[in-house]
């Protein structure tokens, strides 16, 4: 595990313009950590340099939101209200992980279905600092 300090939203922006160039298809991110921490910010970024044309915000209350502009299909699910893994398999949440690139906020309900994340990250913010903390699967080991 390694992790960094997010001192400003630049940190951030960093941190993803290193990830987003590691991720291809098939790959799953996810995404923990506090209310405000980051983890929609980061995601907009990742779609940023994908070349996602679309704005990316928040898929708190459509669980849902794809984007197909960008160079690999983009995912990007918020589980905060998801209520049972039902409702992710009726998603059809296994061909759509392997058919691009899957961002998942509040990720806890998807552990057991999708148990092989390429990278976690978990994000922290206190009020004041702001840090993440990255696991990447033994594939993207040796970048951190
Ligand atoms: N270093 C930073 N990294 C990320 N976001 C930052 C940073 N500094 C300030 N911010 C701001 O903090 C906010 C983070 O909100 P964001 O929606 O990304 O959080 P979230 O983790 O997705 O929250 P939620 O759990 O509600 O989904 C944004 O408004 C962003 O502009
Ligand atoms: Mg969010």
């Amino acid at each position: 595990m390694k992790s960094i300090e997010l001192t400003c939203e630049q940190d951030t922006i960093d941190l993803a313009a290193y990830i987003t160039p590691l991720l291809k298809t098939g790959d799953i991110v996810f995404l923990s950590g506090d209310l405000g921490s980051g983890k929609t910010f980061f995601s907009k970024q990742v779609g940023k340099f994908l070349g996602v044309e679309d704005d990316i915000d928040s898929p708190t209350f459509v669980l849902l939101k794809e984007y197909h502009t960008g160079k690999y299909p983009l995912f990007h699910l918020d589980l905060y209200r998801l209520k049972s893994e039902a409702e992710l398999l009726d998603l059809g949440i296994f061909d759509m992980v392997e058919s691009g690139i899957t961002l998942i906020e509040w990720p806890k309900i998807a552990e057991t279905l999708l148990p092989y994340q390429t990278l976690k990250l978990v994000f922290h913010f206190d009020g004041q600092q702001r840090s993440v903390d990255i696991y990447p699967n033994s594939a993207l080991q040796e970048y951190f």
